[in-house]
């Protein structure tokens, strides 16, 4: 997969980019991830970026030319067929998912805009982007935590990245709902004992123990979340009582 990120704060992004799973991911050659910044594709001397909004208003917006000229850059750069995914990352996007970073996985290049200030001209968002994310309904300065979140999200799906792709399948909202509780040693800390149905060995039993956990666990923090499953009614009473 190949990504590119544009940002006018490639120091922002770049340290995350270079730790942990996604380094190694980089390092193995799951990905390809390079950050541009779009300030060298200023169409002035003065390599401005953003100007006043015409028809007045509080705030700056990121000008379109250094934008459709980065991402042609970046497309020359690559050189590859398949359209790119191009990704503005906006508070005014639709609620990025797992499941959108299920469908970002099989993609061959995704491009990522990172907005700064109040926004972008809306040029951008009608002709270049293809998409709009939104991590949540908050506002963050920028949109480079925003995209990380993203990029973070779908790595971490390429095949061969998380060392057990079992641990990726039991992850929280793989199946609509959040993930069971878990324990390690050692057995007793403090007067707080892990429960005995997990040192019993008996799989079903544990299977059982850890799905009414899973949904319990979703009722209480994401109700929403729990009215969308489709449960028998015998288990959803067990659960609800
Ligand atoms: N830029 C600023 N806030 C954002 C958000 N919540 N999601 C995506 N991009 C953003």
């Amino acid at each position: 997969m190949h990504l590119d990120i544009l940002s006018l704060f490639p120091e922002a992004i770049e340290p995350y980019l270079s730790s942990s799973v996604i380094a190694r991911a980089r390092q193995a050659d799951a990905v390809d991830i390079r950050v541009t910044n779009f300030r060298d594709f200023s169409d002035n001397r003065h390599k401005t970026v953003d100007d006043y909004p015409f028809g007045g208003g509080a705030g700056m917006l990121l000008k379109a030319p250094p934008l459709f000229a980065a991402v042609d850059h970046v497309r020359a750069l690559r050189n590859l067929d398949d359209e790119p995914r191009v990704i503005m990352m906006t508070p005014q996007g639709r609620t990025f998912t797992q499941e959108i970073a299920h469908e970002l996985k099989t993609e061959r290049h995704l491009i990522f805009l990172c907005g700064h200030y109040e926004g972008f001209d809306d040029r951008v968002r009608q002709h270049l982007a293809t998409d709009e994310l939104s991590i949540g309904d908050f506002v963050l300065t920028g949109g480079e935590l925003a995209a990380l979140v993203v990029v973070d999200a779908v790595v971490r799906l390429l095949p061969g990245v998380l060392g057990n792709e079992e641990s990726s399948r039991q992850d929280s909202h793989e199946h609509g709902m959040l993930e069971y509780p878990q324990y390690t040693r050692p057995r007793k800390f403090r007067e707080w004992e892990v429960p005995e149905v997990l040192l019993s060995g008996n799989h079903k039993k544990i299977e059982e123990w850890r799905r009414r956990e899973a949904l319990a666990k979703t009722l209480t923090n994401r109700p929403d979340l729990f009215e969308k499953l489709s449960l028998d009614e015998r288990e959803r009473d067990e659960i609800v009582r």
